[in-house]
């Protein structure tokens, strides 16, 4: 959830038997402070392995406006492939906000695939023709994403449960992330119900003791 860190918020997840995600953090104040996101990742990437055994995942949002995201895609592969805890825990790359052929043409990338990695890749889809897009990418799996997500930029007025069924009719082989709109047992009973694989919430951890966002931000993602 770039810009901001979820650094502490992802070893809860994954503690907890989740799966927490790194976000692609991009600060002014780091960027003022010379902290650039290549960096801040591979911190945090060791923070967490530090701090928990479980699997873990990071995100990369591959817009062509986001400046890091070429330096994100070739140093971080290769950044994992040199330490061992972290080829072993490093399990998910979700790539979101542009093209979801940046992550699979890196060459680092392939290279830790092929190094016995078992990092799998996901993109978000926010619209059945994304996700066709993605398909072609040969992405491991698709982030369904309907507009009800949060910190989302839909390209279509379309919802979580209404595109979850369009893509898996059309794509019933690949593995399938919901997300958007879920923040409960049964919210993620219904995902799993209609053939998702899991769901990822955002706004209901931001509410959480763990989270690194700002207490405001958490009382308004709040259900109470
Ligand atoms: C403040 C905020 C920032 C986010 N930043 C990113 C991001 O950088 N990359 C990304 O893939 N998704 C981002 N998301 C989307 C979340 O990863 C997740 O898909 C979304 O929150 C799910 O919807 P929900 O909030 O209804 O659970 C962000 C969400 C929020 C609320």
């Amino acid at each position: 959830m770039g810009p901001f860190y979820t650094t502490e918020l992802t070893i809860a997840l994954s503690e907890a038997g989740g799966l927490g995600v790194l976000s692609h953090t991009a600060l002014i104040s780091d960027y003022e402070a010379g902290r650039e996101p290549v960096g801040i990742m591979k911190k945090n990437m060791e923070y967490v392995v530090e701090h928990t055994d479980k699997p873990f995942g990071f995100n990369i949002r591959t817009s062509r406006r986001e400046m890091a995201a070429s330096g994100l895609v070739k140093d971080i592969p290769r950044f994992i492939m040199k330490n061992p805890k972290l080829r072993e825990q490093c399990v998910y790359a979700i790539t979101s906000a542009g093209s979801s052929k940046t992550l699979p043409q890196s060459k680092p990338f392939q290279r830790l695939k092929e190094s016995g990695s078992q990092i799998k890749h996901f993109h978000v889809a926010p619209a059945l023709w994304l996700a066709d897009k993605c398909v072609a990418s040969n992405v491991d799996g698709l982030v369904v994403s309907g507009g009800e997500g949060g910190g989302h930029q839909s390209y279509e007025k379309v919802s979580t449960l209404v595109l979850l069924q369009q893509i898996l009719q059309k794509h019933p082989d690949v593995p399938v992330v919901a997300c958007g709109g879920f923040a409960t047992g049964s919210g993620l009973a219904s995902a799993l119900a209609m053939g998702a694989g899991a769901v990822a919430m955002g706004s209901r951890f931001i509410a959480s003791n763990e989270s690194e966002f700002d207490g405001t931000y958490k009382k308004c993602c709040s259900f109470r």
